[in-house]
């Protein structure tokens, strides 16, 4: 087997296990891919300032989100359909979060339900949903998440109407995945998914079916996002959401200061300065070239994390030097989990690791707390 030393080599491995479909569904962004590529472009920009000459011999990545001790500032972000990358993903992810010490963030658009992952699962997760026309639902999800124990409900706000995510519709992609004519050599070529995933027993929206209209035979996402995602939402939803959720608040999604002021006021706990990946707003500005605008914004009144472009713990160690409290992984975390499950997340998560604590070595830095803008050369 290849040797594994970076998120890309896991990209590249996942590139041979899922069909193209499934691939392109994590490695695509919105319309022209142009703030999917401004992500990981700004984020190489940026180059760090050595230090030497300093004694780096106890290096430590602790740190706590949201008040919850972590092993290092990172979390699994929450992606839907983890479930098609792997057999069984939700689950593998939380199983390999809980024993790295990082949260797991899962989604409402998974694969696996709130029920099955907190099963198989003895640490609490944090679970993400989206405003939904059927508030009800909602109001289900809030309640299920409450029962599971999950320790932090993390509200999406920029996915009132889905971007065009042009790879879904070239390739075909349904859910649940089928097999036609189109990609049938391209599944020939991957056995062991098929075997496990497009004839395993899970294969649509764990969390949906039988509990809002419309989910069994959902076909493609763009339809589905169009008829029941609430294109009307606003901040007095979010406060909705708040008063029903009596634990931590994370609202993911925020690009600008006036939002994160917004935010605030709502009653957030955390923000997540976030252009969904790239697969929104094609035209929106990196995430990491507003970081610095919202954590001013926020001023400290709660937490900011990051989301856009983490593929390494170097990209880690510039959101934090920027002011992020801890960094989310989406596309990192769906290679490592269609490249190897459970060991391939536990992967991706020492590589990150690693790089983190060299890079902290070199800029002359021991922790977490002591990680800020004088690391950079701006
Ligand atoms: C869902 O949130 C997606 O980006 O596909």
């Amino acid at each position: 087997m290849a040797v594994i030393l970076s998120v890309d080599d896991l990209r590249k491995l996942a590139q041979k296990r899922v069909p193209r479909a499934i691939f392109d569904y994590a490695a695509g962004g919105s319309y022209e891919e142009r703030t999917l590529l401004r992500n990981t472009a700004d984020l190489d920009a940026m180059t760090f300032r050595q230090r030497v000459m300093v004694d780096v011999s106890n290096i430590s990545l602790g740190t706590t989100l949201l008040g919850q001790p972590v092993s290092m500032p990172l979390a699994i972000g929450p992606t839907g359909m983890a479930g098609l990358f792997h057999a069984d993903g939700e689950i593998l992810a939380a199983r390999a979060a809980a024993a790295c010490g990082i949260p797991y963030c899962m989604s409402t658009m998974s694969i696996c339900s709130i029920e099955d992952v907190r099963a198989a699962t003895q640490r609490p997760f944090w679970f993400q949903q989206y405003l939904m026309k059927d508030r009800g639902f909602n109001q289900e999800l809030i309640e299920r998440a409450a029962a599971a124990q999950c320790s932090a409900l993390m509200l999406t706000l920029d996915l009132q109407v889905l971007g065009e995510r042009r790879r879904d519709p070239r390739n075909g992609l349904t859910i649940p995945p089928r097999l036609t004519l189109r990609n049938a050599l391209d599944v020939a070529m991957k056995p062991a998914w098929a075997l496990k995933v497009l004839f395993g027993k899970r294969r649509t929206f764990g969390n949906l079916v039988g509990r809002i209209g419309g989910a069994s035979g959902i076909g493609t996402l763009a339809e589905w996002t169009a008829s029941q995602f609430d294109a009307s939402a606003n901040w007095r939803d979010v406060e909705w959401v708040r008063s029903r959720w009596p634990g931590k608040l994370i609202l993911k999604g925020v690009l600008d200061a006036e939002d994160a002021r917004l935010g605030l006021a709502a009653g957030a706990d955390a923000i997540v300065v976030s252009n969904h990946g790239g697969r929104q707003l094609d035209g929106a500005p990196s995430s990491i070239s507003v970081l610095q605008e919202v954590v001013e914004a926020v001023g400290g009144r709660c937490e900011v994390m990051f989301d856009g472009g983490i593929r390494s713990g170097q990209d880690i160690a510039k959101a934090l030097a920027l002011g992020a409290r801890g960094a989310l992984i989406g596309r990192s975390f769906l290679y490592a989990l269609a490249a190897a499950g459970e060991a391939g997340v536990t992967k991706a998560v020492d590589i990150m690791r690693n790089e983190l604590r060299v890079t902290l070595a070199l800029t002359g830095t021991s922790t977490i707390d002591a990680v800020g803008p004088h690391i950079l050369r701006l």
